[in-house]
């Protein structure tokens, strides 16, 4: 099967082809990255060069460039996680959310519905957030069947990009499938989302800038539980479904913060508290949603799925891949990434 991935190179889809690429031989992984300030082909060194993967740099807002990528390797399987993914982004300038994440998804789609004659044996799966529910107050879970109700540009670009998705099924009888996760961490996630950011920050010395009280809550997905559960549903999802994954890991971000600060300090033989004086409650995001978390129990029960880590797990190895990585977090920090850090946190 020839599998194109789109962004490849970023956070999520680096760790996908990081683990399916070598378990996988008989399959061909084509990347289609166009290489953001958030993609880094240091991610992919250790695939780079393996004969099942191959890499095409390349902007899904243009369709020219998707159509040439179909006729060249004819993909059978759309793996979807290109997307411009930073909520705080997408407040100072929602423009390129809606190039990438709307246009950009429907010009895949439009190259699967114009290259795909024959649709048996052929999947979109398209890589979505439980954002697109909107809020949760103290109780209740997203569930697959919840209504859609975003509250930033960002999560209002995937809602347009996932209901797209479903119409191509609808419509045209394209075969889908669709997953909304949960906030993921893990090893390659660029520095500007909430963990490998007070990692960073910490290790610098910086304060730990926390929005408002601290008590959003979100519910935290180790990043190859996540892969794992997006390769069960193309291989074994049933089409024009949708299936939600989370982490089964409820945390405000005050807990978060406090957890990053005592393992941080452990694995240097630090004092237990000795990044804590560096916490910062700041201005709070504008439409900062209260609480997201995820009902998977479709995916458990109709695919076997479950996370395998626990927050406690997935954490400690998420810092000690930042410590043993210097040189990753130093190929990030460019120019480009100060300029942004100095943008959204300089008023605070
Ligand atoms: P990321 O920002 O780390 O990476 C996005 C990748 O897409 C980058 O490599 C970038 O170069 C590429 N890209 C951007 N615009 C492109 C374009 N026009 N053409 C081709 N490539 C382009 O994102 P991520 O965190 O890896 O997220 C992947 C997907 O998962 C996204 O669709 C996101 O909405 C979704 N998601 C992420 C999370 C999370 O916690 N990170 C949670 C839920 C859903
Ligand atoms: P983030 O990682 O940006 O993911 P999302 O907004 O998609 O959930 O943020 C996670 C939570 O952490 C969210 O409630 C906002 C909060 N946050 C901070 O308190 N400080 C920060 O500097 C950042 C980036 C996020």
């Amino acid at each position: 099967m020839k599998i194109l991935v789109t962004g490849g190179a970023g956070f999520i889809g680096s760790n996908f082809l990081n683990l399916f690429v070598p378990k996988f031989p008989e399959h061909t992984f084509i990347n289609f990255d166009k290489l953001t300030y958030a993609a880094n082909l240091l991610n992919l060194k250790n695939i780079d060069g393996s004969s099942n993967y191959i890499f095409k740099q390349g902007d899904l807002d243009d369709y020219n460039q998707v159509e040439k990528i179909f006729r060249q390797y004819q993909p059978g399987l759309i793996v979807h996680f290109a997307a411009e993914s930073h909520v705080d982004r997408s407040i100072l300038g929602p423009a390129e959310f809606i190039y990438t994440n709307i246009i950009g998804t429907f010009n895949l789609l439009e190259a699967c519905r114009n290259n795909w004659d024959a649709k048996e044996g052929k999947l979109f799966h398209h890589i979505s957030t439980d954002e697109v529910y909107g809020s949760l107050g103290e109780t209740g879970k997203f569930k697959e069947e919840t209504r859609y109700d975003p509250s930033s540009p960002y999560s209002a670009s995937k809602a347009a990009s996932d209901h797209l998705v479903r119409s191509y099924f609808k419509t045209y009888n394209l075969p889908v499938t669709i997953t909304n996760c949960s906030n993921n961490y893990g090893p390659y996630q660029f520095p500007e989302k909430l963990i490998p950011l007070m990692i960073l920050k910490a290790l610098n010395n910086q304060k730990l800038p926390v929005y408002g009280k601290g008590e959003n809550v979100r519910d935290w997905l180790y990043v190859e539980d996540h892969c794992e559960a997006i390769w069960q549903v193309v291989t074994r999802g049933q089409k024009g479904e949708t299936y939600n994954i989370g982490g089964n890991c409820e945390l405000k971000n005050i807990e978060v913060v406090k957890m990053i600060c005592t393992i941080l300090a452990e694995l240097q033989g630090l004092a237990p508290d000795y990044y804590n004086k560096l916490i910062t409650f700041v201005k709070d995001r504008p439409g900062h949603d209260l609480r997201y978390a995820i009902d998977s129990k479709k995916i458990t029960k109709k695919l076997g799925w479950n996370p395998r880590e626990t927050f406690e797990t997935g954490l400690k190895k998420t810092i000690k891949w930042y410590l043993d990585n210097s040189d990753w977090l130093n190929s990030v920090q460019t120019g480009e990434y100060k300029k942004w850090m100095k943008l959204n946190y300089s008023a605070n």
